[in-house]
């Protein structure tokens, strides 16, 4: 059995950074909130108890039972988790008169300690607190220190239990990843076995048993993860996998001919389902863009469901759903409030009443793309920009015709190709170009125009929740635009989106 890593979320904006470096180790780990720890540990060879915005001090402080772990399985106690095991077992911990935030350096280490082989005497530590120890717990015993915080990281006599309030998980704990290597690998004896092929052959044998000779149908995208579930679902059940593509009309510049094609080429089992009339029409005249997504999302579950009730004794449907999907799910905070109702195009219908498989729900982006290179998908398909389920519909501010479509369509294309001619694609993380409702005036030769502006957005960022806009070089800019106006009828003027998100989102609608 694949050995795992529990790490129990008590609401930190770091929790989900820990798996991501558990499982760089090749460490197969899962994030559950404090409030819904496992009850059956036997699959568990190490506990982290990760950081958090309370204080164990307050009355709201978030409280676990911990008698079924404790001096059972090795513990890693993280910040808020290393000052609930001082507070709660003999210690003290109290408000801090300085300021424990930010980048710190170890003054001391207790020698021969398997926590700190390896770990430079001087390291850097990333401090986020603002309570801190100032009595260990029971057993305790100190093992780092920095200038302001004594008991920065100790461990407890007779137990495998070890705690740092500073946090190893980020890119600024210069030797974290050692730490949390010596934790897990040297100290808890955790395996690193957990690699994109283990992961492919665990996940086949899987679906081989779930599904058995089920049918499955799934919804391409052209996106990477439904890419990679119906490959890896092909790999395990060959023809009984379904794949639909739909387009609906919103799809970039000969985007749905190309990825069938792709597709096909792939051996996948698709049919690819033109509805792009349908959605323009139920679209006419709409301006509201949440009236927008909610056609969309709508339309693509009725065509989805006639196309699949056209497949006989269906059972299953497989969606590319991921870890952060399902840890948002869960989280300790709830869900987090939605501002846009972003439709993972794709979902399931609640009147098709099928079975759910998800290949990839215990996958990172980055895992993802890492699987979809060992099943042998072509780096082009998988290093795409994300691309919304609505498509150039929400990148067409205003009602939506044909024309406007074909008009973004062509200015898109420039600007996508132009990236990656230029060597830029791979640099941004998302880019495109959006339809202003306005007109400005211009003169072309010794005519007064009067036709659309574009608007070209480029943008870097690790998950979409945050980004920034990206410095492209004024030469590229000049050319691309340049280019529009040559190229693209009914468009004379180009400008460059330089926005944050936050506060504006990546989206213009
Ligand atoms: P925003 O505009 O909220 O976008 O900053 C963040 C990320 O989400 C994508 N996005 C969507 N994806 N359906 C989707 O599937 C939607 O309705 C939708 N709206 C925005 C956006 O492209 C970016 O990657």
């Amino acid at each position: 059995m694949q050995h795992n890593v529990l790490i129990l979320d008590f609401g930190s904006q770091y929790t989900q950074l820990i798996a991501r470096r558990v499982r760089e180790l090749n460490i197969f780990c899962e994030i559950f909130p404090y409030n819904h720890c496992p009850t059956d540990l036997s699959s568990y060879k190490a506990v982290i108890l990760g950081g958090s915005p309370y204080s164990v001090r307050s009355e709201d402080a978030l409280h676990i039972d911990l008698s079924h772990i404790r001096g059972k399985l090795p513990i890693l106690a993280v910040c808020y988790g290393a000052q609930y095991l001082a507070h709660f077992s003999g210690g003290e911990v109290a408000a801090s008169n300085i300021r424990e935030y930010g980048r710190a350096n170890l003054s001391y280490i207790k020698e021969n300690e398997l926590f700190f082989e390896k770990v430079n005497f001087h390291s850097q530590v990333w401090m986020s607190h603002s309570d801190t120890i100032k009595h260990l717990p029971t057993n305790g015993v100190k093992l780092a220190s920095t200038n302001d915080v004594e008991n920065a990281a100790y461990k407890i006599e007779g137990e495998t239990t070890y705690a740092i309030q500073f946090h190893p998980e980020v890119y600024h704990s210069t030797d974290g990843k050692q730490m949390l290597e010596n934790f897990l690998v040297k100290i808890a004896q955790v395996e690193q076995s957990f690699t994109p092929n283990a992961f492919v052959d665990d996940c086949v044998k899987e679906l081989q048993e779930k599904v058995g000779n089920d049918k499955v149908v799934l919804g391409l995208s052209g996106g990477v993860d439904s890419t990679v579930a119906a490959v890896l679902l092909n790999k395990a059940i060959g023809k009984n996998l379904y794949c639909i593509f739909v387009n609906n009309g919103l799809l970039r510049k000969n985007e749905f001919e190309n990825v069938l094609h792709q597709y096909k080429d792939m051996g996948l089992n698709v049919k690819g389902v033109d509805a792009s009339e349908r959605f323009l029409a139920e679209l006419t005249d709409v301006e509201d863009p949440e009236t927008k997504r909610k056609i969309i999302g709508r339309v693509f579950v009725e065509v989805f469901d006639e196309e699949a009730h056209l497949l006989k004794d269906v059972s299953w449907l497989a969606q590319g759903t991921i870890y952060p999907d399902v840890i948002e799910s869960v989280s300790v905070k709830g869900p987090s409030a939605t501002i846009k109702s972003h439709h993972n195009v794709g979902g399931l219908p609640d009147f098709m009443k099928l079975k759910i498989v998800e290949p990839l729900r215990m996958l990172f982006k980055d895992e993802v793309r890492r699987v979809g290179a060992t099943l042998g998908i072509d780096a082009e398909l998988l290093g795409r920009h994300p691309f919304p389920g609505p498509g150039l519909s929400i990148r067409i501010l205003g009602a939506i015709t044909p024309e406007k479509v074909r008009i973004l369509q062509e200015v898109d294309d420039i600007f996508i190709k132009g990236l990656k001619e230029h060597g830029l694609y791979d640099k941004v993380w998302q880019a495109g170009a959006i339809l202003l409702p306005v007109n400005s005036v211009g003169v072309m030769g010794d005519e007064r125009t009067y036709e659309k502006v574009v608007a070209l957005r480029a943008v870097e960022s690790t998950d979409g929740m945050t980004a920034d806009w990206v410095h492209l070089p004024y030469d590229f800019l000049m050319k691309i635009s340049n280019e529009i106006i040559n190229k693209v009828k009914g468009v004379n003027r180009v400008v460059y989106d330089i926005s944050s998100k936050p506060p504006a989102t990546i989206e213009w609608e």
